[in-house]
């Protein structure tokens, strides 16, 4: 359904427009282009174009950071998903993680998310991700003080849930 494909220089204002429009400045950072550039360059950091191949366009943007950490816990820091709702964030973040377990040799993935973004929080909760504690109102917004849940998959988990879903009886 999706591929990954690095970032090109050529889709940063695709990037740019999607970070800064309302429905998803209101939970995610804003980055400068040069800074989406560097996490396209540096060799700890992967930038992706979330690619739909039936339709042949962009639907999205994810950013990982660490992934030659030496604790070997690797951050999942940002995703937006431009058409919401139709299970690209999902088929996304099965695709990150994989990669994170399997080709960065990951330990342990994370990330923080805005307590009131319930839609991803129950996607990543859905996905296995653990919430590991609040950090209570950790970012200014123009909307005021937000607090964040840090959630985790650890390897033995991801391991445990790629085993049950491969047990699982094709209908
Ligand atoms: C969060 C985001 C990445 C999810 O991607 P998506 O493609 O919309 O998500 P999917 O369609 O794969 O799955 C959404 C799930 O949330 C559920 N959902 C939708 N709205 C919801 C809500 N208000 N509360 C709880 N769950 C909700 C859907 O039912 C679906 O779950 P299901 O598969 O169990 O039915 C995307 O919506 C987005 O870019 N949001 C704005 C930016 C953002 O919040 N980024 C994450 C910052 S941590």
């Amino acid at each position: 359904m999706i591929t990954l494909r690095p970032t090109t220089a050529a889709d940063l204002d695709f990037v740019l427009a999607a970070e800064q429009t309302d429905e998803n400045a209101q939970y995610v950072r804003q980055w400068s282009r040069d800074r989406h550039w560097q996490a396209c360059e540096q060799a700890d950091e992967r930038h992706w174009i979330i690619w739909d191949e039936a339709t042949q366009r962009r639907v999205g943007y994810v950013i990982v950071l660490g992934v030659q950490d030496p604790d070997q816990s690797v951050l999942i820091k940002r995703i937006v998903i431009t058409e919401k709702g139709k299970g690209y964030g999902r088929a996304t973040l099965e695709q990150v993680l994989s990669k994170a377990f399997l080709e960065f040799a990951a330990h342990r993935v994370w990330l923080d998310v805005m307590a009131h973004n319930e839609r991803a929080r129950h996607l990543y909760r859905s996905l296995g991700l653990v919430e590991e504690g609040l950090l209570r109102e950790a970012v200014k917004t123009s909307a005021g003080f937000a607090s964040m849940w840090l959630m985790s998959m650890l390897r033995s988990e991801f391991m445990a849930r790629s085993a049950s879903l491969e047990s699982v009886p094709s209908p």
